[in-house]
């Protein structure tokens, strides 16, 4: 006899909300797309009678978590479909456990106006993750004049930047800044001097002094981060830093937030878990990224700014590169690694396995906190809101192989290594969307 009452429900698991605070082991009823109400463990037990087998979904020792938010990904439709399409992005999303991604503005033609925002919204329509589309804030990413921010804010961009490229001009971030407050959105800024990173291949250190090659200093960073903070104080505004990866950036913001500027930031895993120390050894051209590994020091502290909470959220920064473009001497390689299917594995193995943050920790920083920084719905399980619900498991040991990527691109310098924590199904708005 088929549930009438609810859809499906989730049942064993141990549901985890740093939204509302819930942590414990409970059932989770859907009805309608929507979740209608989490049910003390047991205490079901009658009601789970009423519901036929594919009504159920075995989450025994598994963690029940919202569907992950990632806030920081590169799609590369349109443009470069060989490399990602918006569907196969969020086919990636999905088997990462991410229901909701957004992508960054640099593609071919650039995210600056409303028929490109809404062609890839439209792609997105039946995809297997949602998509928000994050404008860019200058015209062509050129970093001369502001995008029609209005024009795109009215077609859903929920945020500007021109990732990739730091907003040299301080005139153009301060008028970037203004606008963006009329429109409640943030300015996501990839904080990167670019008369400092003139031509760089890696972090400057005694790595790239050794390997020859030019390095981008970890004060280029910082200097970014400070006059940003210091246009934001006087916009009143707010302002999100893309990847941080120095300590002079994280202390900075701290400080900042301290203060009471609205910054916030993010991490990604690969800054959390490998420094410049790396490249010298394969030359892994998946090992470049812009901003660079930084040394251990910095990666350090960039931990450190992730348990004080200085760092909001950890993105992956999923940057699909073919490997044409990547099959050749390092300082050749375009900037950039695919990220959307190791994240979770990355950050419980190098981050909750060693102790750094807890579960519940990760997944604030990854549902809650991103949802309220771009206004975006979801981010909780609370009874009512859509149910995109990621089912964790999380002691599942798997090793990183590029034939598993759902991605089209396999720049990942993770191939091969033995993670723990996964993705077990991924639902949304109560679908089971990915399972494995
Ligand atoms: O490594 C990077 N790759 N950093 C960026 O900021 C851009 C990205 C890309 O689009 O490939």
């Amino acid at each position: 006899m088929a549930s009438k009452k609810y859809d499906l429900v989730i049942t064993g698991g141990r549901v985890i909300d740093p939204a509302l605070g819930f942590g414990r082991d409970a059932d989770v009823f859907i009805k309608n797309g929507a979740v209608s109400r989490i049910g003390a463990a047991g205490k079901s037990a009658g009601l789970l009678r009423s519901f036929d087998d594919d009504q159920i979904v075995d989450a025994a020792g598994k963690l029940v978590v919202p569907g992950l938010i990632d806030m920081h990904v590169h799609l590369r439709e349109p443009g470069r479909e060989d490399e990602e399409t918006v569907i196969s992005g969020c086919r990636a999303a999905a088997a990462g456990g991410f229901t909701s991604i957004c992508c960054m503005p640099n593609t071919s033609p650039v995210m600056d106006n409303q028929e490109t925002v809404k062609f890839v919204q439209d792609r997105a329509q039946n995809a297997d993750a949602r998509v928000y589309v994050v404008g860019a804030a200058t015209k062509l990413i050129e970093g001369k004049e502001l995008s029609e921010i209005g024009d795109l804010v009215k077609v859903g961009a929920v945020a500007i930047t021109d990732d990739g490229h730091y907003i040299q001009n301080p005139e153009l971030m301060r008028r970037a800044l203004e606008y963006a407050r009329m429109f409640d959105i943030p300015v996501m800024q990839h904080a990167e001097d670019q008369y400092l990173c003139n031509g760089v291949i890696m972090n400057e250190s005694y790595q790239s002094a050794r390997l020859g090659m030019v390095g981008a200093p970890s004060v280029a960073e910082e200097i970014a981060v400070l006059r940003d903070i210091a246009l934001c104080r006087v916009a009143n505004s707010r302002l999100h830093i893309l990847h941080v990866t120095t300590k002079g950036a994280v202390d900075a913001i701290r400080q900042a937030k301290r203060e009471g500027v609205n910054v916030t930031c993010e991490a990604t895993p690969h800054h959390l878990v490998l420094t410049d120390d790396e490249i010298g050894k394969e030359f892994n051209t998946s090992l470049r990224v812009n901003p660079p590994l930084r040394s251990v020091r910095d990666r350090e502290a960039v931990i450190e700014g992730l348990v004080d909470g200085t760092i909001d959220c950890i993105v992956s920064d999923h940057a699909p590169h073919s490997m044409e473009e990547k099959d050749c001497e390092f300082d050749q390689a375009p900037p950039g690694m695919i990220g959307l299917e190791t994240t979770l594995g990355l950050v419980k193995t190098f981050i909750i396995d060693k102790g750094y943050l807890s579960w519940a920790d990760v997944i604030r920083k990854m549902t809650i906190n991103p949802a309220r920084i771009l206004n975006l719905p979801g981010g909780t399980l609370q009874e009512g809101s859509t149910a995109d619900i990621t089912i964790i498991d999380p002691d599942k040991k798997w090793t990183v192989k590029a034939r598993d990527f759902r991605s089209l691109s396999k720049n990942s310098p993770f191939i091969g290594w033995k993670l723990s924590g996964r993705a077990y199904k991924t639902l949304l708005g109560g679908k089971v969307v990915f399972e494995r």
